[in-house]
């Protein structure tokens, strides 16, 4: 089996990324779910966001953060004041795993070696965006980006530097859905105050 990840390094724009990412057999996920699901936002942005997959409803999309947790998500950047049209927004894992229960595909968190075997792909998106400012949003990114130990609630909304860019932790807007709605409001604060930094660190 060819191994399409292999050519991740050798693309040059975006466009073509796209078409290559396309046909990742990389590991099993691409044959239950829907299409790669590739970063979205522009070649310029000044700040990517990753997140962990697509979920059902980014999968019958093909984009990424449509669904409710993107609604999260653009909710909080507009209060932090970042348009979501500057943002360069993707995942660490580009396939939907779920589960099927009945009529419903439950999410279901990537394996280690699913983050492993997709990490070619962010890194090229790293590569071809070269953003400055790069928000890392929940544990699976947070593992792939910042090792496998990285603990989010030891560094949240921290400026951290790696490879001559700061890096900025924070949580996933699912977790904000999941909770108690008693705590929603100030979860959702929380996550806004950490995207506040964000926007604090634009070049
Ligand atoms: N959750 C993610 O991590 N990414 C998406 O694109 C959607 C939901």
């Amino acid at each position: 089996m060819t191994e399409p990840a292999a050519d991740a390094p050798s693309v040059t724009d975006l466009d073509r990324l796209r078409e290559v990412e396309a046909d990742c057999t990389g590991c099993e996920l691409y044959k239950a779910a829907g299409p790669t699901v590739g970063g979205e936002g522009p070649r310029s942005a000044w700040l990517m966001l990753v997140g962990e997959q697509p979920g059902d409803q980014e999968d019958k999309a093909g984009k990424p953060f449509v669904g409710p947790a993107g609604r999260v998500l653009d909710q909080a950047l507009d209060e932090a004041g970042i348009a979501r049209d500057e943002v360069f927004v993707t995942n660490a894992v580009k396939h939907f795993r779920f589960e099927e229960r009945g009529k419903r595909r439950i999410h279901k968190q990537p394996t280690v070696r699913q983050v492993r075997a997709c990490r070619p792909w962010l890194d090229a998106e790293l590569r071809l965006v070269g953003p400055p400012v790069v928000g890392v949003l929940g544990a699976v990114a947070a593992k792939s980006l910042l090792g496998q130990d990285f603990r989010i609630t030891d560094h949240r909304g921290e400026l951290l530097e790696q490879d001559g860019r700061t890096v900025v932790p924070t949580v996933h807007p699912s977790s904000i859905l999941r909770s108690d709605p008693k705590e929603r409001q100030e979860l959702l604060a929380a996550f806004v105050a950490d995207l506040k930094v964000i926007a604090g660190a634009r070049p």
